[in-house]
């Protein structure tokens, strides 16, 4: 099976840090692939490099047969390749209807002056971006706040919102850096069902890290172990479970990572 996204010797230095060590990897289309490692492993560098963020200092990165090494964050997500934050990045100051109706608009390539030109064309447009942007709020559970700021929103909202923010791309591939972070026990609980929910839904490829590793090994279909910016196991996750360097890098014996 061709992959979607593929990574070929991408390596990253912060002065004399190599945060990322000629990493190579493929993520198949239609799979939940997850990245987990200890503390500054390297993960969100290498989300990164795989999101235009971060500029590689060697190495590929293709997606769906495009080279884009080099391209622009926003090339990239025009794409379908969409991420979301270890920090979350919202705009605060927008509502979370307009949080989600800019990424629509991005899909759309309808610029502010032809929506501000205002012909019907322009018009039917804003009209498809809202309704399909209220669809997605709803499917965070976030309709009923669609007027609100971003900035009056709680942990586990805000991280809900920057997932509808992503999926109004219409991504095919979905990067999710720590999307269960800072969500309370209850809003973890559901977190693998709604992964699972939308990857059948929209017909997604996901790639997650999280350091969750009961999640990850219970939602996806492959894992991948990073430690200090090197890959030190790639496979089924109850292969990754049982291997020797994973568990003494990471997993402490005890087949839990840290919370
Ligand atoms: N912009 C930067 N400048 C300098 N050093 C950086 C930068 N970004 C990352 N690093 C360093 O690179 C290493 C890898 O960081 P990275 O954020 O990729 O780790 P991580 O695996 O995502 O960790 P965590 O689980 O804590 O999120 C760390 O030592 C970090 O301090
Ligand atoms: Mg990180």
């Amino acid at each position: 099976m061709s992959a979607l996204l593929a990574a070929r010797d991408l390596r990253r230095s912060f002065g004399g840090l190599t945060a990322v060590c000629d990493v190579s990897l493929d993520v198949r289309p239609g799979e939940i692939m997850g990245l987990i490692g200890p503390n500054g492993a390297g993960k969100s560098t290498l989300f990164n490099m795989l999101t235009g963020l971060t500029r590689p200092d060697c190495g590929t990165v293709t997606f769906d047969g495009h080279d884009i090494t080099r391209a622009r964050p926003e090339a990239i997500a025009g794409l379908g390749l969409a991420r979301t934050f270890q920090n979350i990045r919202l705009f605060e100051g927008l509502s979370l209807l307009d949080n989600v109706r800019v990424a629509g608009r991005v899909k759309a390539r309808c610029g502010l002056l032809r929506a501000l030109a205002g012909t019907p064309g322009s018009r039917r447009e804003e009209c498809a971006i809202t309704e399909r942007a209220m669809e997605l709020l709803a499917l965070v559970r976030l309709a009923d706040r669609a007027g609100d700021l971003a900035a009056s929103l709680p942990y586990g909202d805000r991280r809900r919102l920057e997932i509808a923010r992503a999926l109004a791309l219409s991504p095919r591939l979905l990067l999710l850096d720590e999307p269960a972070a800072g969500l309370n026990p209850a809003e973890k609980a559901g977190l693998a069902g709604f992964i699972r929910d939308i990857r059948e839904r929209f017909q997604l490829t996901v790639f997650l890290i999280e350091h969750n590793v009961p999640m990850v090994m219970g939602l996806c279909d492959r894992v991948m172990v990073l430690h200090f910016g090197l890959t030190i196991a790639l496979g089924a996750p109850e292969d990754v479970q049982r291997d020797p360097d994973v568990i003494e890098a990471y997993l402490g014996g005890v087949g839990h990572g840290p919370a």
